[in-house]
């Protein structure tokens, strides 16, 4: 079983892996490949539920996927990301909602997008016994405020992400995702502190890297230009599901091997 601490020991030898998974089989996949860690992301409002954007997760829809991943992963740290607006409100719904992903869906952390407001958030939930990851640089749950361009592009916001940073690290989160940053930023970022850094569109510099798990097997319609498609999945099962449909308008499927007859049940009527 990975853990917090395991991870943070892995950090400076082998770069980390992590990759999304939002169901069982999925999950499965993953965890038997090795990855280090798997992230119920929220981009599953994008990837799975058919929203236009993470907003509308709710914490009962990551209580569902967390739990189905949890349960198909033996080896991999399970980390349940935290809906729009189901922290950071009110200490104490955050404390419960974020406690929930624990005691409900066997997930092993919770990550939250972070900024000024997470950090006592993320203090206390660890002196409750809730690893936090923390997220910053580009936070989809701030579409609204700054689309999904890239962050920690002047001096001032680099310096800004860097702070955030180093806060979020003492508060005692275990790790930290830096999305869509400029690499020499997320370098100096992970050089400054001493919690491992996980990189998606954030340079070869990061102690590891993460993408979601549809852009990597080819299941995404758009590709973000910091992700690359590593198979063609759904190629594979536009294949199949086609020659389903042939097989059946040709009268070819169901064939004599996938049916079978009851002697006696023959002129029921
Ligand atoms: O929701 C998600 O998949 C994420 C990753 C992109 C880090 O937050």
């Amino acid at each position: 079983m990975v853990t917090v601490r395991a991870l943070q020991t892995k950090a400076g030898t082998e770069p980390i892996t992590m990759l999304t998974a939002y169901d069982a089989p999925t999950a499965r996949i993953v965890d038997e490949a090795g990855i280090d860690i798997v992230l119920v992301g929220d981009s599953m409002g994008n990837t799975s539920l058919g929203y236009e954007s993470t907003l509308p997760v709710t914490v009962d829809e990551m209580l569902s996927r967390t739990g189905a991943v949890a349960r198909a992963t033996d080896d991999a740290l399970v980390v349940a990301d935290m809906p729009f607006l189901s922290f950071g409100v009110d200490e104490a719904a955050s404390i419960e909602n974020c406690g929930r992903m624990l005691k409900e869906a066997d997930a092993d952390a919770v990550k939250l997008e972070s900024g000024p407001h997470t950090v006592k958030l993320t203090k206390r939930l660890v002196q409750l016994g809730i690893p936090v990851m923390a997220h910053l640089g580009l936070t989809p749950q701030r579409v609204k405020e700054v689309g999904y361009s890239r962050q920690g592009t002047t001096r001032d916001s680099a310096r800004e992400i860097l702070e955030l940073a180093k806060a979020h690290a003492e508060a005692g989160a275990f790790s930290l995702v830096l999305e869509h940053v400029p690499a020499n930023v997320a370098k100096q970022v992970t050089e400054t502190i001493d919690i491992p850094t996980i990189g998606i569109g954030a340079g070869p510099d990061c102690d590891g890297q993460v993408l979601v798990i549809d852009d990597v097997v080819g299941m995404s319609d758009r590709v973000p230009p910091f992700a690359t498609q590593f198979g063609d999945v759904k190629a594979e099962m536009e294949k199949a599901v086609g020659a389903y449909r042939d097989a059946v308008e040709a009268g070819e499927f169901p064939a004599e091997e996938h049916s079978h007859v009851e002697k006696d049940l023959d002129e029921l009527y």
